[in-house]
């Protein structure tokens, strides 16, 4: 199954777990599915509500007003917090079900704040905003390259989080694909780091999170004027 059909099924199952649980159908036989609902679904759980924590404290100190992106928007929930700090917001999503899930979500005050559109970031481009978001998407995408050299041109900060290939239990994951339960994919933060300074962009911040890490990077003025190391 393809990341993209994989979301169009899972989006709303996914959601659920800012609420009671993930309801997503999982990959891997009936046992491993019984397996990881049961003792790691929980975990992923914990994980979430720290990465819904640091979305928030990203968004509470740069958003206000502006214009943001939320590459990836699955049901919405970080456009519609944007939209709610006065952001004008493109909630950005490559499956349908996800941009119907969204138009869905969004309360009738916000509709006039937020665009929702479906777009594949390895495609297409954003459109120009100060600020980026993509939360849980670098883990489907393989080719981190293309998925910045389509944001970091058209904003000004970015965050994004990614699982990282030198984890040990994402190299044993990678190897042993039946205990991958959704298809993930693994970068290298010096790879990540060295895409983004191409594009004028310096980490400004990495947090741990669960196998990987939440970045926040920064446009550098000095480098966009090519003033930069003269
Ligand atoms: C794990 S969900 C995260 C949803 C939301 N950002 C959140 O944190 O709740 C991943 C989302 O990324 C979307 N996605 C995956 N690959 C994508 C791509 N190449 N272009 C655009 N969206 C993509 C999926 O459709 C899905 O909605």
């Amino acid at each position: 199954m393809s990341s993209r059909d994989y979301w169009e099924r899972n989006i709303k199952g996914f959601s659920g777990f800012y609420d009671t649980g993930s309801e997503e159908t999982l990959r891997g036989s009936w046992l491993f599915r019984a397996f990881y609902r049961t003792f790691l679904l929980p975990v992923e759980k914990a994980y979430m509500r720290k990465r819904y924590a640091m979305v928030r404290s990203f968004i509470d100190s740069n958003s206000e007003g502006g214009t943001a992106a939320d590459i990836g928007c699955g049901s919405g929930i970080f456009s519609i917090i944007m939209a709610e700090r006065q952001a004008r917001v493109y909630a950005l999503d490559f499956a349908k079900s996800a941009v119907e899930l969204t138009r869905e979500n969004i309360p009738a005050n916000l509709t006039e704040r937020i665009t929702v559109d479906q777009l594949d970031i390895l495609n297409d481009s954003i459109p120009r905003v100060d600020t980026a978001i993509a939360i849980g998407v670098l883990p489907y995408v393989a080719d981190e390259a293309t998925f910045i050299d389509h944001i970091a041109p058209n904003c000004d900060r970015i965050l994004f989080n990614f699982l990282d290939a030198d984890n040990l239990l994402n190299r044993l994951r990678k190897f042993m694909v039946q205990l991958d339960a959704r298809g993930y994919c693994y970068h290298s933060k010096d790879k990540i780091a060295a895409q983004l300074g191409h594009h004028g962009f310096d980490i400004e911040k990495e947090e741990a999170l669960a196998t990987g890490w939440m970045i926040t990077a920064r446009r550098q003025p000095l480098k966009e004027t090519g003033l930069y190391g003269k």
